[in-house]
């Protein structure tokens, strides 16, 4: 697991992490999924509501949506 992050924090230099800090996404996980990207050394861009709402939280991994995004798919998708 531990390689796993390394892998993932160095791929995250070269890829695009967007969280959605509207407030559907905030309430429904995007909060906190921010803080655990925070939390694993990962940057993210506060990105406002994307009018995908119903799908929350979402996150954009260089301009690919996520939709009700958690912090594994999101790790996945770094690597
Ligand atoms: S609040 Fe995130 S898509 Fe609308």
């Amino acid at each position: 697991m531990v390689l796993t992050m390394r892998a993932t924090m160095d791929a995250s230099k070269f890829k695009q992490v967007g969280v959605c800090h509207g407030p559907r996404c905030a309430d429904y996980g995007g909060r906190a999924l921010a803080d655990e990207l925070m939390a694993s050394g990962i940057s993210y861009e506060i990105l406002e509501c994307q009018s995908l709402c119903p799908h929350s939280p979402v996150v954009r991994i260089d301009g690919i949506v996520k939709l009700k995004a958690k912090l594994d798919k999101v790790l996945e998708s770094l690597i």
